[in-house]
């Protein structure tokens, strides 16, 4: 009968042992879930917070393109039509390889939904700084002097301008960009579209979607190109020349 106890006892032993290491493994694996889980939280969030998608400050009040443009459309179109395409990127980007990337490579490197957000960003960081208060008159220095030489005057530039831009069919863009060697050229761009995925550095877009002129000036595009040039910034323009 001993014989049998000792066995009984070293049986019980080996089934404690198992017991317990079965009860310490689901205890790693529990931890290690829940571990897995707060990772997948923290990798995972809602909506990206890069700063590389944000809006640009506006460098004027929002009623100081008035009577061109007036406050409401500015507060809307600043504050509700980009802050719009800011907020749609940062939750479209998540978990892309775009998450992290600056904006103009997302723009070039993109398409889809993407695309058309990020472009429009860029877009209109550039238009709503080409604006100021009592802006106008004609661009001087290196641009004024190339407008003249390949376009023959800044009165022609403006003509075709706003020939370009009341001819793009729907929501799109004008722009006028630059090549490498300094050549100016004029460009339709539909949707989001920015010169830079030609290879061209954007110098001056014009909106032509309805959310920018519409409350303003109705159905009447060629109005508004014809007054927007009131309020350009022609020395934060002429920089990007
Ligand atoms: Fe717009």
């Amino acid at each position: 009968m001993t014989p049998l106890k000792i066995n009984n006892f070293s049986h019980m032993k080996t089934i404690y042992f198992y017991l317990l290491t079965g009860l310490l493994a689901l205890g790693v694996i529990s931890c290690n879930s829940s571990n897995a889980r707060n990772n997948d939280n923290n990798n995972n969030p809602q909506s990206s917070t890069t700063t590389n998608f944000e809006k640009v400050a506006l460098p004027y009040e929002t009623d100081a393109l008035e009577p061109v443009i007036s406050q409401q459309t500015v507060e809307l179109h600043y504050g509700k039509h980009h802050q719009a395409y800011v907020d749609n990127l940062k939750k479209l980007v998540v978990g892309t390889k775009f998450e992290d990337a600056d904006l103009e490579t997302v723009v070039k490197e993109s398409d889809g939904a993407i695309f058309n957000n990020a472009g429009q960003i860029l877009n209109h960081n550039l238009y709503f700084t080409s604006f100021k208060k009592d802006g106008g008159g004609e661009p001087t220095g290196r641009l004024g002097e190339a407008i003249t030489e390949q376009f023959g005057s800044f009165e022609k530039f403006k003509e075709e301008f706003n020939a370009e831009g009341g001819a793009v069919f729907g929501s799109g863009w004008v722009w006028l960009a630059k090549d490498d060697s300094g050549k100016l050229s004029i460009h339709q761009e539909s949707g989001g579209g920015n010169p830079i995925t030609r290879g061209l550095t954007p110098i001056l877009g014009f909106d032509v979607w309805e959310h920018s002129y519409y409350l303003d000036y109705q159905n009447r595009r060629g109005d508004h190109l014809k007054e927007i040039w009131k309020i350009i910034d022609w020395e934060t323009v002429g920089q990007r020349y």
